[in-house]
């Protein structure tokens, strides 16, 4: 293995203002107790790295400037730090970016996504579009069985895309999906995966992710030239879906899953809805007895382990929604791609 050297250069958001990102120089991490140093394989470029970018609400509450962001990341382990006896050198691990204290009722309840004393790795501490990172060790996840190491950062989002599908019934039921960024488009493909009867796929108007959401398995495509409401009704012998999960940030389409959700149907959102809060029609939300629920990262670990089966299975189509890949050097280039839409997942490779 080669050398590990004392500085590295990392894009980091240094400027309060839209952009507002250098690459700069900074010492390489040393790992602490209980930590690992990783070697950064490829980092992707997150619907939250756009909210970064876009500098709204969320991300100046939320970045500190000086951060090194990027939280979507794989690599090789090549430090330990004092008492991890979990991970060996050369180890492929990819990273679960919710950081807890494993100590609060939150996490002591089994839910350590929303430690009460916790922080997300590459938005409120230092992540991994740089070319080395540390985390705690039970943090870097082994990559699982046949899954290519250069693909092995999509976990981030796939996993989100999980944990907001099992919110609710997947299994002989039906499901919509509002929204066919990167997310969305694991959350068809995993819910073709895991036996939904039906899937409804709804975009605005990007025809490229409609297209990828027909050949991942949805079994109907709806967009703005549509009355989204009225057709998943009509799909639905005038019920509604099961389950109906939120990956735009429109409010629109908020509003279109509460009135296209089945009596007692279940309403999932992992949306972030950066300068524009929502109204929710909250008669309809009671009257229609509905189950809404938030959703932040991913279970650990029980999210990573029904997504390791699937993948373990090759029932993801990885290769269908990464479409991109590009080098670190042309961050920008990456998140200017993103931000357009005209892509699924956009990876960036440090080799
Ligand atoms: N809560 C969490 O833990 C968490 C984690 C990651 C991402 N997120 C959020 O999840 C969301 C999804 O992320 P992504 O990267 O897949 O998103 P993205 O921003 O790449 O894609 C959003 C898609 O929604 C579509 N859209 C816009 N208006 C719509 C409407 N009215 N109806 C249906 N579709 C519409 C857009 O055309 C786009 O294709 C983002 O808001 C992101 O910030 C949350
Ligand atoms: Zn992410
Ligand atoms: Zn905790």
């Amino acid at each position: 293995m080669s050398e590990i050297p004392t500085t590295m250069f990392a894009w980091t958001k240094t400027t309060d203002s839209v952009g507002g990102f250098a690459r700069i120089e900074h010492p390489v991490p040393t790992p602490a107790a209980g930590e690992v140093l990783v070697k950064t394989h490829s980092t992707s470029v997150c619907g939250t790295d756009i909210h970064i970018w876009k500098w709204d609400e969320w991300s100046r509450e939320n970045v500190p400037l000086g951060t090194i962001t990027g939280h979507e990341t794989c690599g090789q382990v090549v430090g330990l730090g004092e008492g991890v006896d979990s991970h060996s050198i050369g180890d492929l691990v990819a990273i679960e970016c919710h950081l807890a204290c494993w100590n609060c009722p939150r996490c002591e309840e089994g839910n350590a996504h929303i430690c009460e004393n916790g922080s997300i790795f590459g938005v409120h501490i230092n992540g991994a579009f740089g070319p080395y990172f540390v985390v705690p060790a039970v943090n870097a996840r082994q990559i699982p069985e046949g899954l290519d190491p250069g693909y092995a950062s999509i976990q981030d989002p796939l996993g989100n895309a999980i944990h907001t599908l099992t919110g609710g019934p997947v299994k002989d039921s039906t499901v919509a999906i509002h929204g066919l960024g990167p997310i969305g488009l694991f959350a068809v493909n995993a819910a073709k995966a895991m036996g939904a009867a039906k899937i409804i796929a709804v975009d605005w108007d990007n025809t490229y992710r409609m297209d990828l959401a027909k050949s991942l398995g949805a079994d109907l495509v709806l967009g703005k030239e549509n009355d989204v409401v009225a057709e998943i009704l009509a799909a639905t012998d005038g019920r509604g879906v099961d389950n109906s999960c939120e990956f735009s940030g429109s409010p629109q389409a908020l509003a279109n899953t509460v009135h296209s959700t089945r009596m007692g149907g279940y309403v999932n959102i992992l949306s972030v809805y950066g300068n524009s809060m929502p109204e929710v029609p909250m008669n309809e939300v009671v009257f229609r007895y509905l189950h809404i629920k938030g959703i932040n990262g991913r279970k650990m670990w029980s999210t990573w382990d029904t997504m390791h089966d699937l993948l373990e299975q090759g029932l993801i189509d990885v290769d269908a929604v990464l479409t991109h890949r590009m080098s670190i050097d042309d961050f920008e280039q990456a998140v200017d791609l993103a931000i357009a839409g005209n892509c699924g997942k956009v990876v960036l490779d440090f080799t």
